[in-house]
C-alpha cells in the first residue's frame, strides 16, 4: 500500500515532493541544483566555450539566496546585480568582485560606493547623471572604476508591456540619440577616473524567440561604428543582458542557449566584419532561463467552494505574497495535485491565493482529479522571480526554500517566523 501511495506522488529532481511537504510544511519553494547545474554547464559548452572572447553572468534578481550564489559561483559563472542587497549577497559568500556587473537607473551613492570599494568588474551606468557621480566616488577611493553604457536601443517587443525594457519611451539607459550619445561618449571619456568598455542593452524578458536580440544587435553595431568614426572611441565589450524565455505553459518552450547565443554571435561576427570593427567581448545575462524551470512551489489545498454551474475555487496556504506574477502579469502557471499524479483530471477548477484580494488568483481553470482538504498542489517553472519577488502582504510569512542535489534535499532558507515578522517593528 506505502509502495502504491508513493507511485502516484509527484517526483521532482528525483524526491518525492509529497514527502517534502510534510517534512518542510507548505507554502514550499523546492529548487532543482541538477537542473541549475545543468544550464550552466550548457552556457559553458555551447557559448563560452564555443566562443572565445565571451562572459555570461547570472541575473540575480530572477532567484538569489547564499547558496544560490555559492552555487553559481563554483559554476564559473559573473554575476549581475542591481542592489547594494544583490551585491551584499554576492559578497557575504567571497564572490569574485570581477565578476559582479552592476546595474540599476537610479543606485544610491552608498550602493556605488559599496560596489567601487568593493572592486566589482563592471559598473552599467544607466544615465548621463551617474557618469559624473561614479568618477566622483572612484576617485575618491582612487580606483578607476571599468563602466558600460546602458542604452536603450529603441525596440518595441512582443511581451508584457511590464517587462519590456528596450523601447524608446523606457525608464531605463541612454536613449539612442546622436546628441545624448555624444555628450556621454565625451563626458566618459574625459573623465579621469573611469574606463568605458563599450555598451550594454537588455530589451524585455520571456523571449522565445531569438528576432529582438537580433535586431538590437545590428543597433548596437551600427552604434559601435558610429562611435568608432565620430569620437575614435573602441569598443571593447557588448553586454546583450537577458530575456531568454522558459516553459511555462503548452506553447511556451524553452529553447536551447545555443538558439539565441549562435544568433547573436554570427550577427555580431557579420555587422563587425561590415564595418570593419574588431569583435568585442560578447556578455549574456540570462536569469529566468537558469532557475525558472529549477523550482516548484508546494501548497497545501484547503477550502473549496463550488459555486454551481459557475466555478469552483480551490484556495491553497500560499499565493500573491509567494508568486506576485499572476496579480502582476497575468501570468499563467501549469500545476499537478501532487499526490494525485497518476489520477485522471476530470475537473476544471480556480487555484486561488489566501490574500484578501481578489487578484490574487494563482492559475485560472486548471485540469485536477477529484481534490479535498489537504492535497498537495505543485505550481510548477516557479524558479525565477518567485521567492526574489515575494514579501509579506497580509503578514504571511515567507516559504522555506529547499534544495535538491541527487535526489537529497537541504534546506537553504528557512520558513520565516511569526518574530521574523515583527524584527524590526518598534
Ligand atoms: N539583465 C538585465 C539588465 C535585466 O534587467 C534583466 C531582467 C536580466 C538581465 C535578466 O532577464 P531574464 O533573463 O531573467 O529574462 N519580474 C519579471 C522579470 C523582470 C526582468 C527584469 N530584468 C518577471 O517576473 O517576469
Amino acid at each position: 500500500m506505502k509502495e502504491m501511495e508513493k507511485m502516484s506522488n509527484f517526483i521532482f529532481a528525483g524526491c518525492d515532493t509529497v514527502e517534502l511537504a510534510k517534512k518542510y510544511k507548505t507554502p514550499l519553494y523546492v529548487m532543482s541544483e541538477d537542473y541549475i547545474i545543468d544550464r550552466c554547464a550548457e552556457i559553458k559548452k555551447d557559448f563560452l566555450e564555443k566562443y572565445p572572447k565571451t562572459m555570461a553572468v547570472y541575473a540575480s534578481k530572477a532567484f538569489l539566496t547564499k547558496e544560490m550564489a555559492r552555487i553559481i559561483k563554483r559554476e564559473g559563472l559573473g554575476m549581475d546585480v542591481v542592489s547594494g542587497g544583490e551585491l551584499y549577497t554576492a559578497i557575504e559568500v567571497d564572490f569574485p568582485m570581477d565578476q559582479i556587473i552592476f546595474h540599476g537607473n537610479n543606485k544610491t551613492i552608498e550602493e556605488l560606493e559599496m560596489a567601487i570599494e568593493n572592486d566589482v568588474g563592471r559598473i552599467v551606468v544607466d544615465n548621463i547623471d551617474e557618469i559624473q557621480i561614479v568618477d566622483n566616488i572612484a576617485k575618491k577611493y582612487n580606483k578607476k572604476a571599468h563602466i558600460l553604457f546602458r542604452i536603450s536601443p529603441g525596440l518595441d517587443i512582443q511581451t508584457h508591456k511590464y517587462i519590456q525594457t528596450g523601447q524608446v519611451d523606457s525608464k531605463f539607459g541612454i536613449p539612442l540619440t546622436e546628441k545624448t550619445i555624444e555628450m556621454a561618449i565625451k563626458k566618459a571619456l574625459s573623465m579621469e577616473n573611469l574606463e568605458l568598455l563599450g555598451f550594454h542593452f537588455h530589451i524585455g524578458s520571456q523571449l522565445l524567440e531569438n528576432d529582438n536580440h537580433i535586431k538590437a544587435i545590428r543597433i548596437m553595431t551600427r552604434l559601435m561604428k558610429d562611435v568608432k568614426d565620430k569620437y575614435g572611441f573602441i569598443t571593447k565589450e557588448l553586454n546583450t543582458g537577458g530575456g531568454y524565455g522558459i516553459h511555462y505553459t503548452e506553447d511556451e518552450k524553452r529553447k536551447s542557449i545555443s538558439y539565441f547565443t549562435d544568433a547573436i554571435m554570427e550577427e555580431v561576427e557579420k555587422n563587425c566584419q561590415e564595418y570593419g570593427l574588431e569583435r568585442p567581448l560578447i556578455i549574456i545575462e540570462p536569469g529566468r532561463w537558469i532557475v525558472g524551470e529549477a523550482g516548484i512551489t508546494l501548497y497545501t489545498i484547503g477550502a473549496i467552494k463550488e459555486i454551481p454551474g459557475i466555478r469552483t475555487y480551490v484556495s491553497i496556504d500560499g499565493g500573491m505574497p509567494d508568486n506576485p506574477r499572476p496579480s502582476l502579469y497575468q501570468a499563467k502557471y501549469e500545476a499537478v495535485v501532487a499526490n494525485k499524479i497518476n489520477e485522471e483530471a476530470t475537473e476544471v477548477v480556480t487555484i486561488a491565493g489566501k490574500c484578501c484580494e481578489s487578484a490574487d488568483i494563482l492559475i485560472w481553470d486548471l485540469k485536477v482529479p477529484e481534490v479535498e482538504r489537504g492535497d498537495i498542489l505543485a505550481v510548477l517553472s516557479t524558479g525565477a522571480y518567485n521567492y526574489s519577488m515575494s514579501s509579506n502582504y497580509n503578514r504571511l510569512p515567507r516559504p522555506a526554500v529547499v534544495m535538491i542535489r541527487d535526489g537529497k534535499d537541504r534546506l537553504i532558507v528557512k520558513r520565516e517566523t511569526y518574530e521574523d515578522l515583527l524584527r524590526n517593528d518598534i
